[in-house]
């Protein structure tokens, strides 16, 4: 489901699909430098990285998405503030697949700064388990990515926020007391990364794609069978993939919404 992931899955999932380079950026926003040119200005290292060497996949990223002079910008951020996802640049040095370069302004609890120059298994050492089970995969995908080949992925997380640029989750969550459960469908939103790889095919490295979409809780009200299915990911979801996006913190408020909306609650879905 295009926007409705935890329709797939409630659990960590490398799930990723082949998409046509028709449907390789999916738009929808008029004038993202007008949201990332500030953020640009006034938090640089919060949402801008790039390593020495760079350049050159860089350049490629800003011939790809159709920049081809950046003035005195970074190419990767001069393409980056032409398309409403984030880029990022991952390519291979010392033996690991590294983001060497990083435009982000819509982080969800993350900061350019932290991954910068750091590898696949580094940057995912927070998520519980993801070593383990994802990095060989995941490199073997980054080693193999066939050229021409554009893979996407979706992953999901509730959030008491609208805003895109959300670098750090306390400031976030420290206000979800002030949360009435009859304001939930407004101020509780499902935040969906909808994320491609393809391969650079001069430099050889990969561009990462994110691209975030909020939608408020009220939406999930307005079907049935749609609210049924949210409803039933965030009762199955895996414990460790709730406890690291914090869903217990929004436990009492997601159920209230279910229930105000007809889904009462069942564990075994009688
Ligand atoms: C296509 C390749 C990738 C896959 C399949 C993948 C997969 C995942 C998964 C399953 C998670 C756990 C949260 C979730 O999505 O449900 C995650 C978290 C994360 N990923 Fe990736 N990832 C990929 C590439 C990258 C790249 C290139 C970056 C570089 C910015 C990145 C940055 C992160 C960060 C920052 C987190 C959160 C870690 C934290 O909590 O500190 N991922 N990734």
């Amino acid at each position: 489901m295009r926007r409705r992931p935890w329709e797939e899955s409630a659990d960590f999932a490398i799930g990723l699909a082949p998409i046509d380079e028709a449907r390789w950026l999916e738009g929808g926003e008029a004038d993202p430098a007008a949201r990332k040119d500030p953020l640009h200005a006034d938090h640089r290292d919060l949402v801008w990285g790039e390593t020495p060497g760079s350049r050159p996949g860089q350049l490629e990223v800003a011939a790809l998405i159709g920049v081809t002079s950046s003035g005195d910008l970074p190419p990767l951020y001069a393409a980056s503030r032409t398309v409403a996802d984030d880029l990022v640049l991952v390519e291979r040095t010392g033996g690991h697949w590294r983001v060497s370069a990083i435009s982000l302004s819509a982080p969800t609890f993350f900061t350019a700064r932290e991954v910068l120059g750091k590898s696949l298994a580094q940057i995912h050492g927070p998520v519980n388990g993801f070593n383990d089970r994802f990095l060989v995969r995941l490199v073997r995908i980054f080693d193999g990515l066939r050229p021409g080949l554009i893979l996407q992925r979706r992953n999901w997380s509730v959030v008491n926020s609208s805003e895109p640029f959300t670098p750090f989750s306390a400031p976030v969550r420290a206000r979800i007391g002030e949360i009435a459960p009859a304001d939930v469908g407004q101020a509780l939103f499902t935040r969906v990364e909808r994320q491609t790889v393809r391969r650079l095919l001069q430099t050889g490295g990969v561009l990462f794609t994110i691209r975030v979409w909020l939608t408020p809780f009220q939406a999930l009200a307005e079907s049935p069978e749609q609210l049924a299915a949210f409803a039933q990911a965030w009762r199955g979801a895996a414990p460790e993939f709730a406890a690291y996006k914090g869903f217990h913190l929004y436990a009492d408020l997601v159920e209230g919404f279910l229930r105000a909306h007809g889904e009462s609650h069942s564990v075994n879905g009688a």
